[in-house]
């Protein structure tokens, strides 16, 4: 049984070592924090293996109790369900759709979600917004590693490593001929960024030094202080996608952005054309995107986010050479995601107690 002055805190998965310090600091006793990983009667006190039975002495008074699902697989609906119930906060991860039912299972006492992430597109904001709940998330912490992803992506696609990779190790590789495995180079490329936001900046910031001659933007408004660096213009989506010879999608999913790039943006692209998406898989219409690259519309396609995730081992986009489909990855390295949780947990206990958060999503 919970003591009554104590909040309770529900964490949706594993999250790395500096997130689950800080929380098990913030729990009132390692009796408190309790993990579990399978059906609800299989509870386990790991939290107290993990710190080895020492809290940090530094961290924050104890007001809290944590239940965290202890496995790196997504929790079951059902059980987020009933480990929300009666929650004061809530820390998540891309994977849990925050809606109305859920936030009906949370009950009245929900008064933080923390997100694990940048992106907001799985929670129901306006009703999130409507209850009076805070939501934190994990804006500029995974900027750089999510930059670097996408960069790699780019040049991979565009210089066909995966194939080429491929034919070393399939015989394909029968001598040094001027034709072949030729891809397209960024050098006085005309780059073209939907979304000058934090990561894309950081995009065209990398992509400079490569002999980038133009970059183009898209967006709701101009960015004019931000897109000095990069000289970059802000122009029509259409006409993005008509001029640019590197597509890179770096904007957040909202209705505006849900299917912006379509049959009708993949037929002004052109045909030497390589589209790289790193955003949500929503922001692609797939179909459309299969038939662009199957019919030799456009060159290639470098996608770090599908829909769904993950996509079926039989999905049509994975029978082509020329498209590129990593499984989002683009925060993905240890240190990135260690300061992810470390500032989602910041972000839930500033919350609980009332206090202003590192990162606090404007509603
Ligand atoms: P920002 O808020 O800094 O940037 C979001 C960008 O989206 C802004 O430039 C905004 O432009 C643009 N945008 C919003 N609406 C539209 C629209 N209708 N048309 C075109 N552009 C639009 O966020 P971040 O750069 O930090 O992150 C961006 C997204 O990247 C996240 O929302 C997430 O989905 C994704 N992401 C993916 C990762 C991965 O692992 N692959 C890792 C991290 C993030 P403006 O305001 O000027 O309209
Ligand atoms: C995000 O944070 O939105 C990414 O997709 C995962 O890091």
């Amino acid at each position: 049984m919970r003591s009554a002055r104590l909040m309770k805190v529900f964490v949706t998965r594993r999250i790395p070592p500096e997130g689950r310090a800080l929380l098990a600091g913030a729990a009132e006793s390692l009796g408190k924090v309790r993990n579990r990983s399978g059906p609800s009667d299989s509870w386990q006190g790991l939290w107290g293996l993990f710190l080895n039975g020492t809290p940090p002495a530094s961290l924050a008074k104890r007001f809290c109790e944590v239940e965290q699902w202890d496995s790196d697989e997504p929790i079951p609906r059902k059980e987020l369900e009933r480990g929300v119930a009666g929650a004061h906060g809530l820390l998540c991860l891309l994977t849990e759709q925050v809606d109305r039912t859920l936030l009906d299972a949370a009950g009245a006492n929900l008064k933080v979600i923390s997100t694990m992430s940048v992106g907001v597109d799985h929670l129901a904001l306006d009703e999130i917004k409507k209850r009076g709940i805070r939501v934190g998330y994990t804006p500029d912490v995974l900027t750089d590693a999510t930059a670097e992803l996408a960069v790699s992506l780019l040049l991979t696609t565009c210089r066909r490593l995966p194939e080429a990779i491929e034919e070393v190790k399939n015989g394909g590789w029968t001598a040094w001929k001027p034709l072949w495995m030729c891809g397209h180079g960024l050098t006085q490329s005309t780059v073209g960024i939907i979304g000058l936001g934090r990561i894309g900046q950081a995009i065209a910031r990398r992509l400079k030094p490569f002999g980038v001659q133009r970059f183009l933007y898209s967006g709701r408004q101009p960015r004019p202080q931000e897109a000095a660096e990069f000289q970059a213009e802000f122009v029509p989506t259409s006409y993005l996608a008509a001029e640019s010879d590197f597509i890179v999608v770096s904007c957040s999913l909202t209705p505006a952005t849900k299917g912006l790039c379509n049959k009708d943006f993949f037929q002004r692209m052109k045909n030497t054309a390589v589209l790289v998406n790193i955003s949500r898989g929503d922001v692609v219409n797939q179909d459309d995107l299969y038939q662009a690259l199957a019919s030799g519309q456009i060159a290639a396609a470098g996608l770090d986010v599908t829909t769904p995730e993950p996509l079926p081992t039989n999905h049509p986009l994975l029978t082509l050479k020329n498209c590129v489909i990593l499984p989002h990855i683009g925060s993905a390295t240890h240190g990135t995601r260690n300061t992810m949780s470390l500032l989602a947990s910041n972000n839930l206990l500033a919350g609980l107690r009332g206090e202003p958060m590192p990162s606090e999503l404007k509603l």
